[in-house]
């Protein structure tokens, strides 16, 4: 079945010309997005997707491009026109359209596009053996916990992880610090026992996933610290996962090609999956 995109108020075929040559997105990266999962015809966390979507729009100086109720309505009809029961939906705000400047106009139409694609989520296989990831130095800049458009450095570092045969790159700060991966947060649960990850700063997108696995953790008994770890910490971890809306909650098993541990999922990670995927009512997939 043809794919649907939603293009400025408009309805099209996914391939269709639509998109301004002038708009910002395209020439500048001026533009922020969300992919938001629905599963079994149900979006999943709608409103914190939306909620990061504002803060986005407010730190670029961008205003909403249509009231929050309407823009749900975008979402779900671009959605329904697809037939696709579990998906990804894409979007993405840009400042709008105007002639090839740096510095803004005021008052520009911010442009929105809605794509939607199947859900690809984690194989049974994944789930139970975990991936690897490798460490690259972040380069990217200093503004992250904007979700911005501007994914180039993220972009070149996944094309490493992938020609490394991993699923996932780690980027490093000047201190040797993790701060998350390219497209998603980065895990470990350390000697202690307890289930860490970086705080909420500028260096790290705060991640819907990251958010619902943190209060699954509470409310569960789980302890949490909230505090940068190294890779020297993460190479001797007892577990580490990852999280994405789209990988959900996923055992990293090996880091840089040495094994986490026993190279084997671990139990806090696999009890975090299972309950992140109960949250979400999510089946598994073989
Ligand atoms: N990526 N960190 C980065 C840099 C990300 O791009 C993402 C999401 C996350 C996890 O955020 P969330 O749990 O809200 O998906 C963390 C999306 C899925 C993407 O770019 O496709």
């Amino acid at each position: 079945m043809a794919r649907i995109a939603y293009v400025d108020g408009r309805y099209v075929p996914l391939g269709a010309r639509a998109v301004r040559i002038e708009d910002r997105g395209y020439q500048f990266a001026d533009g922020v997005y969300e992919v938001v999962k629905v599963v079994g015809g149900r979006f999943r966390d709608l409103d914190r997707h939306l909620d990061r979507l504002e803060r986005s729009l407010a730190a670029l100086d961008m205003p909403m491009p249509m009231p929050r109720r309407a823009l749900g309505l975008v979402l779900h009809e671009t959605w329904r026109r697809n037939a696709v029961p579990d998906a990804l939906v894409y979007l993405q705000v840009n400042r709008g359209a105007g002639p090839r400047n740096h510095a803004y106009p005021p008052l520009l139409k911010p442009s929105v596009v809605v794509t939607v694609r199947p859900a690809r989520f984690p194989t049974r296989a994944e789930q139970e053996h975990g991936v690897g990831v490798i460490t690259l130095p972040d380069e990217r800049w200093a503004q992250c916990h904007i979700k911005s458009i501007s994914l180039l450095p993220n972009v070149l570092a996944k094309q490493q992880a992938a020609l490394a045969g991993c699923r996932e790159a780690w980027l490093v700060d000047e201190a040797g610090l993790v701060t998350e991966g390219s497209s998603s947060n980065a895990w470990i649960v350390d000697a202690d026992g307890r289930v860490v990850t970086r705080p909420l700063d500028r260096r790290i997108l705060g991640g819907v996933t990251r958010a619902v696995v943190l209060d699954l953790a509470r409310a569960n008994g789980i302890e949490v610290a909230l505090r940068p770890f190294s890779v020297e910490e993460a190479h001797g971890a007892r577990e580490a996962f990852l999280t994405s809306t789209s990988s959900l909650v996923l055992p990293v098993v090996a880091i840089d090609g040495r094994p986490v541990a026993n190279g084997r999922p671990g139990s806090t990670t696999c009890r975090l999956a299972e309950l992140y995927a109960r949250a979400e009512e999510l089946e598994s997939v073989s």
